[in-house]
């Protein structure tokens, strides 16, 4: 799967002073976020050049689309923050200037998908006339997180107002546990109000019609897109969550009146979906049938089953389903991961058995409440499996009728723990969120709690091991708005993220041992306009003491 790498190699046999971090207890010193696979480093400081190069010999990816450039932009921008760095940096003295990276991508394409090598490796010399730092991967988006890892290593020094790189020499060989790595944004009326100053992007969305009787699409586009900003742009974000779980349409929120404008609908989407991709992130999207669906019923009540009753979807309907495949048809052009979320949670089938016109189809059918949510739920996946997907439902689907999902599910778990051991032994895949751990709006549930959940707890057999394909923390909107939302879901998934991201054998067994180093990397997201909160208590609480950041 992977290149050769001979550089840091060679560095590791001339270096003296490495201190080889293999095991979670040796990290007192370390400061980066997530703890990479293997990493040695050094005691020595370099000076960034102020003209600080990307340099891409050799590499097979042509970067046509300009992924590794405005990577490597970004990069720059999260180094210099909005420090005024002294442009003359040679009188600093004796310290060698690292004068750039160089980047080298074994793979041509671009393509980001489930699955994709997501590996980099990282060399950061102490000498050398010029200097420059060595980055191989074998993709560019195993590229953009050594960038994100390259970045944590600079430090402005406010005496002599240059960026330094501290403790080289570097040498980091680093790639995910897992593949699925996901953070759910669930939209919320409240954070409509976020305004959103991006030029381009407001571009697009002027241009969209409000739909009648919904507040939600132009706003509700804007605001995720500012997340989408802020959380995409937090320091290696990227090598944490790959995945944006977008939580589309809600019981509150989705105007069905989209359809009939599926070109402005296109491209407003599409451009979100590209802005995320550029980045390595996966857009997953999400329809949650048959609950969770009443809003559909505003533009089109008859999905409803009655006026009073309007919630779930209509079973007893051709409509309704006729709905579903349109939306997934257009989603399938537009999100071009995998996997589409299918919901199938919370589902109460009282409005179906209280109907009349409903409980008479469900008697010829000969369907009772249960059997007619599987029914549903089966239907909905044939629809999305007919559109190229996959299908990703949540775990009532599976412990109502987990024999009947096609073998090409993956459950998502949220009532409790104890659940992809289940799954997976019944041959499914499956993804961790139990709510009791990896709930952000569970405001009492501390960075400890997120950072200590595991996803492989009591799956023994290798096999199953593999079924869990990852975890997700979900973000829900209920009790969040544009003043909170940062500190709700920072640090915590941070913690998660390790988790996520970071070899078993090199996460700590006791949260404890590594506050310093996560309290570095909140410090860090505060210094670049990430609104995390302190690591003291659980979600947006307050610093406890004046002081440094770092001890909060
Ligand atoms: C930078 O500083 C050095 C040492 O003070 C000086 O010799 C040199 O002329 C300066 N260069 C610029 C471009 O100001
Ligand atoms: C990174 O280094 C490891 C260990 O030396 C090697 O197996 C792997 O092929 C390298 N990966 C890349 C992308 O160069
Ligand atoms: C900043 O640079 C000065 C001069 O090289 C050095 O003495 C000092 O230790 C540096 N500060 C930090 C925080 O590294
Ligand atoms: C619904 O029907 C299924 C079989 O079709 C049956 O096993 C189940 O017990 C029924 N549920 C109720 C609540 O009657
Ligand atoms: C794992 O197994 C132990 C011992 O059987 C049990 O006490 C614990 O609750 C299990 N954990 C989960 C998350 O299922």
């Amino acid at each position: 799967m992977m290149g050769k790498l001979g550089l840091q190699s060679v560095l590791f046999l001339v270096v003296v002073h490495i201190l080889v971090v293999s095991a979670a207890a040796d990290i007192k010193n370390l400061k980066i976020w997530p703890m990479p696979l293997s990493v040695s480093y050094g005691h020595r400081i370099l000076q960034l050049s102020n003209e600080f190069v990307l340099k891409t010999e050799s590499s097979k990816y042509p970067d046509a689309s300009g992924i590794l450039k405005e990577g490597f932009s970004r990069l720059l921008d999260v180094i210099k923050v909005a420090h005024v760095v002294d442009a003359n940096a040679s009188y600093v003295g004796p310290s060698p200037v690292l004068k750039g990276i160089q980047v080298v991508i074994l793979s041509p394409s671009d393509e980001l998908q489930y699955g994709i090598d997501e590996s980099y490796n990282l060399t950061i010399p102490d000498k050398g006339n010029p200097a420059y730092a060595y980055l191989t991967a074998k993709t560019v988006y195993g590229a953009l997180h050594g960038l994100q890892t390259f970045s944590q290593a600079c430090h402005f020094n406010f005496t002599t107002r240059t960026i330094e790189v501290h403790q080289v020499p570097w040498a980091i060989v680093d790639r995910p546990r897992f593949s699925f790595r996901g953070l759910l944004i669930g939209h919320s009326p409240s954070l409509s109000a976020v305004a959103c100053d991006i030029e381009e992007f407001d571009d697009v969305t002027r241009s969209i019609p409000m739909p009648v009787g919904s507040t939600s699409w132009h706003d509700m586009h804007t605001s995720y897109f500012l997340l989408i900003t802020n959380t995409l742009n937090t320091p290696r974000i990227c090598s944490m969550q790959n995945v944006l779980h977008w939580h589309i349409v809600d019981t509150q929120s989705f105007p069905l009146e989209i359809p009939s404008y599926p070109k402005l609908w296109n491209g407003a989407y599409s451009s979100s979906e590209r802005y995320a991709e550029r980045r390595g992130i996966n857009v997953l999207a999400e329809l949650d049938v048959p609950g969770h669906a009443q809003s559909w019923g505003v533009g089109y009540p008859s999905l409803w089953p009655s006026k009073d009753c309007q919630q779930p979807l209509d079973v007893s309907n051709d409509f309704t389903f006729k709905v579903i495949d349109v939306i997934l048809s257009d989603f399938s052009k537009i999100f071009k991961y995998r996997f589409v979320h299918l919901g199938g949670d919370e589902v109460d089938t009282s409005c179906w058995t209280l109907t009349p016109h409903i409980s008479k189809w469900l008697k010829q059918h000969r369907l009772n409440g249960t059997s007619a949510y599987e029914y549903f739920v089966l239907r909905a996946q044939k629809i999305a499996l007919s559109h190229g997907y996959e299908i990703i439902n949540w775990e009532e689907t599976f412990n109502n009728f987990g024999n009947k999902l096609s073998p090409k599910t993956i459950v998502h778990n949220w009532l409790g723990g104890g659940v992809a051991q289940e799954v997976t032994a019944a041959g499914l895949r499956c993804i961790v969120s139990n709510q009791d751990k990896w709930y952000l709006d569970h405001i009492d549930t501390t960075w400890q709690d997120f950072y200590s959940n595991e996803p492989l707890t009591n799956i023994t057999n290798s096999e199953q091991q593999r079924l869990v394909i990852g975890g997700e923390v979900c973000m829900w909107g209920e009790h969040i708005d544009g003043s909170n939302i940062e500190t709700t879901i920072w640090p915590r998934a941070a913690a998660a993220a390790e988790r996520l991201w970071t070899a078993y054998d090199n996460i700590a067994k006791n949260p404890n041992q590594i506050t310093r180093r996560l309290a570095y990397f909140r410090c860090l997201l505060n210094q670049r306009g990430v609104a995390s909160g302190p690591l003291t208590g659980g979600g947006r609480a307050a610093p406890e003491d004046p002081g440094s950041c770092y001890e909060q």
